[in-house]
């Protein structure tokens, strides 16, 4: 699938004013600084559709774009900021997990983690989470250009032998990295496949 055009649609503190249900929507989640806005900046071919920041907790409002003027896609603020303060963090919770409850129209949720790390508890304890709701999601590993392949993909594999305690099979994985641009066409691949069905 081509991206012929991506335009911002608007940003949301409040899950009662998101766009209406009416398109397929695609959200990115994942740690503070994993790369969601840049990633979604890739994609689309768009330095600065979405903001990024080296500083942890950027994106704080529900962001979203339009995509051929057919799908939605979402950029979401990350979790594990570590300098946030406990009641940030509960308000996180409550503000996404109720994104996650309202939004009908999500076809599929990213997960995005950092394919330099071993497997964390909090990436894995939040895919655990939506297994249990019943949220379908994908798994991105990102930054995929920050060290050699070998290392990215043992981190995989660890990830996906750590999640297969809790699930039966483990999602489709990518690899990607927002300044190589690899992975973004098998991405939006599997968009346009659910897009179809
Ligand atoms: P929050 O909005 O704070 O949750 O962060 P985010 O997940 O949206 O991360 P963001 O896209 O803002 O990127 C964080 C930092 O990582 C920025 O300095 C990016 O330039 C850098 N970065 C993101 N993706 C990549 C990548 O694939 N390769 C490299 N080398 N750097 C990346
Ligand atoms: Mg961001």
């Amino acid at each position: 699938m081509n991206v012929k055009s991506a335009e911002f649609l608007c940003s949301n503190t409040r899950t009662d004013k998101l766009p209406e249900l009416n398109l397929p929507e695609y959200a990115f989640i994942g740690r503070s600084n994993v790369g969601k806005s840049s990633l979604i900046n890739a994609l689309t071919n768009k330095k600065n559709l979405a903001k990024t920041s080296q500083t942890p907790g950027k994106t704080q409002l529900i962001n979203h774009f339009i995509i051929n003027n057919e799908w939605y896609l979402v950029d979401l603020p990350g979790y594990g900021y570590a300098k946030t303060s406990r009641s940030n963090r509960d308000e996180w919770e409550k503000f996404i997990r109720k994104y996650l409850r309202v939004r009908e129209n999500l076809q599929c949720l990213f997960v995005l983690i950092d394919s330099r790390h071993e497997p964390q508890k909090i990436d894995l304890e939040f895919c655990q989470w939506l297994g249990e709701n019943g949220i379908p999601f994908l798994l991105i590993f990102t930054k995929a250009d920050k060290q050699s392949n070998l290392r990215s993909t043992q981190n995989i594999a660890k990830f996906k032998k750590a999640l297969l305690e809790w699930f039966e099979e483990v999602p489709e994985v990518f690899l990607s990295s927002a300044e190589t641009h690899l992975g973004c066409p098998e991405i939006l691949i599997a968009i346009n496949d659910i897009n179809k069905n």
